[in-house]
């Protein structure tokens, strides 16, 4: 990677703040959308399982719905779209639709397949596990989804203030999703003010507690 591309990348993360207040009634165009959402799709995820479902709400009727579910926050109904990131409880349903291709065009044995299958079906005996994947693999597509939109032009703001037993009824959420969380994505109205960090003395610990 050049050193341009790195400063610009850094950048981008340290431009990244919360927005709050949108130019309310701006479109996000199909193209950025797409972009955005596919940028999201390449997050890393375990076993590149892939555990997260985007609900994309861009329709006005839909937002002024969450809008109360979300406890008022005005980022859902005056920013361009709306993505509810969910995580996958079941995302080792996942593994012939992943590794399936790999097998059939010869890049994977057989037994390294049933070997990872097994290894899968294993881990997701466990409710838990199955639970902490869904959020961390689809926590990791959240923040992606959040890079790649500063890096488009928008800001966003990701929102955990929202009731989610309403939100999954509401939008019909299957029992197979849990939402992980809520982000905003639009034209800035108002930049953000930057909230303050740690020092990395205070975040950093060096090779053992
Ligand atoms: C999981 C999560 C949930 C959040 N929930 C909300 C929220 O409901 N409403 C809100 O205005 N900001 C919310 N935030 C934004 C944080 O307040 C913000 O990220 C933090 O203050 C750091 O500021 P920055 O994002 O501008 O760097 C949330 C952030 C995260 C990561």
């Amino acid at each position: 990677m050049s050193t341009e591309v790195k400063s610009e990348v850094l950048k981008v993360l340290e431009d990244r703040h919360s927005v709050k207040q949108y130019q309310a009634g701006h479109k996000m165009p199909k193209a950025d959308l797409e972009q955005l959402l596919t940028s999201t799709s390449q997050a890393p995820s375990s076993w590149n399982l892939q555990h997260w479902k985007l609900l994309v709400i861009e329709d006005q009727a839909q937002k002024e719905k969450l809008h109360p579910i979300a406890y008022g926050q005005k980022q859902i109904v005056e920013s361009s779209v709306v993505i509810a990131i969910l995580g996958d409880l079941e995302a080792n349903k996942n593994t012939e639709l992943v590794f399936g291709p790999a097998v059939e065009a010869g890049h994977m044995s057989k037994e390294l397949y049933d070997t990872l299958a097994a290894q899968i079906e294993g881990a997701y005996q466990y409710p838990q596990v199955a639970r902490d994947e869904a959020i961390r693999n689809a926590s990791l597509a959240a923040m992606q989804l959040m890079i790649a939109a500063k890096a488009l032009g928008y800001d966003t703001c990701p929102m955990g203030g929202y009731d989610a037993a309403k939100f999954v009824e509401a939008f019909n959420v299957p029992a197979r999703y849990v939402p992980v969380m809520l982000i905003s994505v639009g034209l800035a109205a108002t930049p953000a003010r930057s909230a303050g960090r740690f020092s990395l003395d205070q975040i950093t610990v060096s090779n053992t507690f």
